[in-house]
């Protein structure tokens, strides 16, 4: 029986393997629950009582050196193993799905780009208003019909959702002296019913300049620069006259169409020209309200819709597309502003 130690001895002596499975299997017939050395140790009775010191000596030497053995293999071995089942070090890199910037704010970021190359600095106020700043200071009277042209949501008698940011040009014009060169970015809120063309919540930058002497042509000149800026250089401009209770005189600026070029097409209804803002000469009264002389002071002011501006620039048909927030819609867009 000690001869059967023996052998396994020198066994494990030799025993050498850079495979995991091979060392396992080794483990198990060694020192396993039911491996040889638990098989000899069950023997040991049978061993005659002279021979049981060395017996036991040598199946202990046994024990201790497959251990060991088997510590010392899975320890070379690990390194290997890893290399072979997780690391390809000449696999693709898996791809990052990286978000994108949502098309109004693109637009968005645009617009103000456009116009801080000219000197607009950006402003910003709240989105619910007090009547005196989304109306009274824009030479809306109380009572006065014009004010059904915005279809406001109420709060109190005092308090709207903001239907323009026209509202934090009379915060800017309240609080700066001129000149005044600013543009006003923000959400706005009109009780309109939703559909392709409209909806209840949209986003406006509206302009404004006040100094001394400016004049219309400043208006027509900076409106055309954004259009080229915005849609081309081959881009036309066309002012037609319109009402708006804080400018006078008003006008609604067209573009040639983007598509047909004025040609004629479905998206201008054969017109070759878009709509997409709306501007004018800043009322002396809404100057006055605002504590600034008329006298000395001129100045113009613009507001358009980023829906509007965003569908013709990306021919988008449906406004709704916007506020769904549907990923193979937003995926589309990339952008470096
Ligand atoms: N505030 C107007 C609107 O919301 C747009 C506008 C701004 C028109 C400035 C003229 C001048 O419709």
């Amino acid at each position: 029986m000690i001869d059967q130690v023996e052998r396994l001895l020198s066994e494990v002596d030799a025993f050498e393997s850079g495979d995991p499975d091979e060392i396992e299997q080794f483990r198990i017939r060694m020192i396993g629950k039911k491996g040889k050395v638990t098989q000899l140790f069950a023997l040991f009775k049978e061993v005659p009582n002279e021979q049981k010191k060395e017996f036991g000596k040598k199946l202990n030497e046994l024990k201790t050196k497959s251990t060991q053995k088997v510590a010392d293999l899975k320890g070379a071995s690990k390194p290997a193993a890893e290399t072979k089942s997780n690391l390809d070090i000449s696999r693709p890199a898996e791809d990052l799905t990286l978000g994108s910037r949502h098309p109004i704010s693109i637009v968005r970021n645009e617009i103000i780009d456009i116009f801080s190359r000219i000197g607009f600095s950006v402003s910003d106020g709240p989105e619910i208003e007090d009547d005196w700043h989304n109306f009274s200071a824009l030479n809306f009277p109380k009572e006065h019909p014009a004010r059904d042209m915005q279809d406001t949501f109420f709060i109190s008698e005092d308090f709207s959702l903001r239907t323009h940011t026209s509202s934090v040009q009379v915060r800017v014009m309240e609080t700066e002296k001129p000149p005044i060169r600013t543009i006003s970015p923000g959400r706005v809120f009109r009780n309109e019913a939703i559909s392709a063309r409209a909806h209840c919540i949209f986003h406006q930058v509206e302009g404004l300049y006040i100094d001394k002497g400016v004049s219309f042509a400043d208006l027509k000149q900076s409106l055309m620069y954004f259009a080229k800026e915005m849609f081309g250089e081959g881009t036309e401009i066309r002012l037609r006259p319109s009402y708006f209770p804080f400018t006078e005189p008003s006008a609604e600026v067209d573009i040639s169409c983007v598509l047909c070029n004025g040609k004629g097409c479905n998206v201008c209804k054969n017109s070759g020209y878009l709509e997409i803002l709306g501007c004018g000469m800043v009322d002396p009264n809404v100057l006055e309200n605002c504590g600034i002389d008329s006298f000395q002071y001129s100045g113009f002011a613009f507001g358009m819709g980023i829906e509007r501006i965003a569908m013709l620039k990306f021919g988008i048909n449906d406004l709704r597309h916007f506020f769904e927030n549907d990923i193979r819609f937003l995926k589309q867009f990339r952008s470096s502003i």
